[in-house]
């Protein structure tokens, strides 16, 4: 039958597809430890029956501001269970853009059979109201991308939601969390800033590569099979994604390298997630038609003669020490019948690699501390179409 399906739950590398996926839920964050504080810090009047937090997260893309409140919300519940009763519902405004729509939304969460048409605002909110007082019930109201509503509605709803005990007997029914990207929410931020209160503001910083890196790792242990990759290639993902910053990106390449892997077993070669696979599948003429990798054509010859070098290994092997770039370097001398250049001029070489970005080194410590070594990558290009260009290249040069 089909056999072009027979990949189909095969899964040799992917253990569990639900991990790759950016909706699934981390069973905890990693490396965001501050953040999580802070946002904590908000709701600590939370334990008590009167209690209530606001806060406003704002960051970048892909800076975890929406796992950070969904996280929060499913800890707080657990946390507070027996204590207090804590519910939370999320609205993301991209979605329901009106303040109507957010409104509606909310109520349809907390009660899947309530009626929301052709009621009116007021209604709306005193239906909420009700409902919360039945339930006696804390509830925490996650507004995502709220710029979306913001922009439509403008701020009257948060005000409204902010003032929704003042009817009645008792505080602290409801808290508010707001998340924004940065960039979108400059034209509002005073007024609803101000109105959240200044001191609840939260802003996220963009991810390091060794963030990024610890959110693959997190993602590679609890959804592929283990002996399928290895931390030098997580760390190779997470520099690829480090221009950005953006976790989801790094998530993306584990699960492009994981899909690119599957796809090379034909139950002949060993299941496990090699540099190949974390870059787009190269086009056969690619040394000689254009694309970026011209940014190396204006390099002298020693420096190609050292890039080339440092291609041929890393086309097996996620990284390389400075040792054996000259190592290797060497032997590409021989080959090409030059005398070398100094050590000096070499590492200068490498400098001007990392400026352009063909290469990312990290400098790590060995032996307890004592030794210090530089590690040399290539998240940004597939070696191998790399050296096949520097190839060429020489070839003209040593015509
Ligand atoms: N610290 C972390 N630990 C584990 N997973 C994380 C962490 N930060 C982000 N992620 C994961 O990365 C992906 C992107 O995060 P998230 O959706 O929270 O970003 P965002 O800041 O809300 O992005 P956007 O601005 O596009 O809405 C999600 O799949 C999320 O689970
Ligand atoms: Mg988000």
């Amino acid at each position: 039958m089909a056999s072009y399906l027979d990949r189909i739950g095969a899964g040799a590398v992917l253990a569990d597809p639900e991990v790759l996926d950016f909706d699934w839920m981390p069973p905890e964050l990693v490396g965001r430890d501050p953040v999580q504080r802070e946002l904590a810090a908000k709701f600590s009047t939370l334990a008590h029956h009167e209690g209530a937090g606001r806060a406003v997260i704002t960051g970048p893309v892909g800076s975890g501001k929406t796992v950070l409140a969904d996280t929060f919300c499913r800890d707080i519940q657990r946390h507070l269970a027996g204590r207090r009763n804590v519910r939370s519902v999320k609205v993301n405004c991209r979605n329901a853009s009106t303040s109507m729509r957010v409104v509606q939304r909310i109520l349809h969460l907390l009660d899947p059979g309530h009626p929301d048409r052709g009621l009116s605002m007021g209604e709306l909110l005193l239906s909420l109201r009700r409902l919360l007082r039945r339930e006696a019930s804390h509830l925490i109201v996650v507004l995502d991308e709220v710029d979306h509503m913001l922009r439509r509605s403008g701020d009257d709803l948060l005000y409204q939601l902010l003032r929704i005990d003042e009817d009645q007997e008792g505080k602290g029914t409801m808290s508010l969390i707001l998340i924004s990207q940065e960039q979108v929410l400059d034209v509002l931020e005073t007024a609803v800033i101000s109105r959240m209160g200044a001191s609840n503001h939260i802003k996220i910083q963009p991810y390091s590569v060794e963030g990024l890196e610890a959110i693959a790792l997190q993602r590679a242990e609890l959804g592929l099979v283990p002996g399928t990759w290895t931390p030098e290639i997580i760390r190779l993902i997470a520099e690829k994604a480090g221009l950005t910053g953006d976790a989801r990106r790094a998530i993306e390449l584990l699960n492009a390298a994981v899909e690119r892997c599957e796809f090379r077993q034909d139950g002949h070669n060993e299941p496990y997630i090699i540099v190949e696979d974390i870059h787009e599948p190269s086009n056969t003429s690619i040394a000689t038609s254009g694309s970026n990798l011209e940014t190396i054509d204006d390099l002298n010859t020693h420096a190609m003669l050292v890039l080339l070098a440092m291609c041929r290994r890393l086309t097996n092997q996620e990284t390389m020490t400075t040792g054996d770039v000259e190592q290797l370097y060497a032997v590409v001398c021989e080959e090409y019948d030059v005398k070398m250049k100094s050590h000096t001029t070499v590492w200068k070489y490498l400098k001007d690699f990392e400026t352009r970005q063909l290469t990312v080194s990290r400098v790590a410590t060995i032996g307890g501390g004592r030794g210090r070594t530089t590690h040399l990558s290539m998240p940004h290009f597939l070696p191998k179409d790399l050296a096949s260009r520097l190839e060429m290249l020489l070839k003209k040069q040593f015509r």
